[in-house]
């Protein structure tokens, strides 16, 4: 793949726009007698069982995945948000020696708390080599890499799960920096790596189910040793659904952004193009954060297990504070080996301001490095904004909706077709952060979907030639829930 080649993500994202048209056309219906199983189950494997006391484990590299399973009874704690509650990612570990854990490739099964071993022996150096030696990975006494099974997904959305792949992922991941960062592990998030390599470390084919990316946990000095030969593994699993269709859009889409060797690895990662917004039309509006004094001191873990994506808003207030926070605390940039690592985000954030004390109700731009508002048109927007989600009320009854607009155009030819997953992935790791932040805040949230061109338009001229990659609604939900 040159980085020149971008065609077939601007072709994916044009396919997979939703309009008034596109819904009418499609005649795909739910068949909820073929419902995939939310679920990735050996059928060979034993479980080891992972601790159930978080503060009791003896290594750091499994806290992400254990905080996943403390509420285990009946149905297990999802712990991120996932659109359809399809739950088609999975998580993996790899890792060297570490007390308590031989080395190893591991899976971690949601619906049983328990990690199984796919791989005795350590394979680190194999994503060392994937990863065109990037040194968060060489240095990392465990890795955890995220797959999605895409027919998991796209039992209900299609080829639109490609997108959801991210998204979902992204809600996972802002939910790991957070743990990682309250018991200070060092972690780094990696987009740029060999897919055959890692795919066929998991014994995953790269189609049905395809590693998304890899997260670097923990710092050593002592670089991995030569990884054992990767033999084939069969490894049988359940059966998913009694049928399962194909998305040609998708496995197209993937294969065209994929990364054939460590060369080309290193080559692609590295920093986005700069960029700014023209210059405001209108005096900007600084965000105003709370005090640091007058923030609750809940833990990310109570955070975690209380958020849910609220079903319902009152239509009441945030105040302009709580948004400001919200905010400023998830724009603090995010560790990964292809975003800016002083936090400019690929996308710009665009709001419809619906009920927010202190602040009119209107659209705005964020003009992230001033940290400031640009206003663009004042009104009460709610009903565009119920129309634009999709026809959802809960688009209108927000007090905010966010939506992450990137020009794709810069991002592609920076990043050639690998650059999409990157722009999906961020906006929703930090749409994931925006989650964990409302609800920190005791507010609400939840991942919406939307009409492609018409958000465009709405916020054209400002916005005009830009993609929307995830919209994002804050407010006061009717019931909160998990708490
Ligand atoms: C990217 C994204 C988009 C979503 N879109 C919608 C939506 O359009 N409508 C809706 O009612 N819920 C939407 N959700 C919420 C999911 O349905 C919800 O996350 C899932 O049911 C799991 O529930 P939980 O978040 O409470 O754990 C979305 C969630 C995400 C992460």
């Amino acid at each position: 793949m040159g980085n020149n080649d971008s065609q077939m993500a601007r072709r994916y994202h044009r396919e997979t726009s939703h309009s008034l048209q596109s819904l009418r056309s499609n005649t795909w219906r739910l068949d909820w007698s073929n419902r995939p199983i939310p679920y990735k189950i050996y059928s060979s494997l034993e479980p080891l069982p992972l601790p159930g006391d978080f503060t009791a484990l003896p290594t750091p590299a499994l806290d992400a995945i254990a905080s996943a399973g403390q509420a285990f009874a009946g149905e297990p704690l999802r712990a991120a948000a996932c659109t359809g509650a399809l739950y088609h990612i999975e998580v993996y570990l790899v890792c060297g020696d570490l007390p308590g854990l031989a080395a190893g490739v591991y899976h971690f099964g949601a619906h049983d708390n328990g990690l199984r071993q796919l791989r005795a022996g350590d394979f680190r150096q194999v994503l060392v080599q994937a990863t065109g030696n990037e040194p968060a990975i060489a240095s990392a006494p465990a890795v955890l890499i995220c797959t999605s099974t895409f027919w998991r997904n796209a039992w209900k959305y299609q080829a639109r799960a490609y997108r959801h792949t991210f998204w979902d992922d992204g809600t996972i991941l802002a939910n790991v920096l957070a743990e990682a960062a309250s018991v200070q592990m060092p972690v780094r998030i990696i987009l740029g790596f060999v897919d055959e390599t890692v795919n066929q470390l998991l014994a995953i084919d790269g189609q049905h189910e395809a590693a998304v990316n890899l997260i670097a946990l923990g710092h050593t000095s002592k670089l991995p040793a030569e990884a054992p030969p990767v033999a084939p593994l069969h490894l049988p699993t359940e059966r998913l659904s009694p049928r399962e269709y194909e998305f040609p859009l998708i496995s197209t889409m993937h294969t065209a952004s994929s990364l054939l060797s460590g060369e080309e690895v290193a080559a692609w990662r590295g920093q986005p193009t700069r960029r700014v917004l023209p210059p405001p039309g209108e005096p900007l509006i600084p965000l105003r954060p709370l005090d640091a004094s007058a923030l609750p001191g809940d833990t990310v873990e109570e955070v975690i297990k209380r958020r849910g994506s609220s079903r319902q808003f009152t239509g009441e207030a945030l105040s302009f504070e709580q948004l400001s926070t919200m905010l400023t605390r998830s724009l603090q940039g995010i560790p990964a080996d292809c975003l800016d690592a002083t936090g400019q985000l690929l996308s710009d954030l665009y709001l419809i301001v619906m009920a927010v004390d202190g602040l009119e109700a209107g659209t705005y731009v964020l003009h992230q490095g001033q940290q400031a508002l640009e206003p663009l048109k004042r009104g009460d927007f709610r009903h565009a904004a119920s129309h634009l989600a999709l026809d959802q009320d809960l688009g209108g009854d927000a007090a905010v909706n966010i939506y992450f607009m990137a020009d794709l155009e810069p991002i592609l030819e920076r990043f050639g077709n690998r650059g999409y997953r990157a722009a999906q992935l961020e906006a929703a790791i930090v749409a994931g952060k925006l989650y964990l932040a409302a609800y920190a805040l005791h507010s609400g949230a939840t991942g919406l979907t939307f009409f492609d061109d018409e958000v465009t338009a709405f916020f054209s001229p400002h916005a005009a030639g830009k993609s929307v990659l995830f919209l994002m609604s804050l407010g006061q939900p009717l019931k909160k829930r998990k708490e």
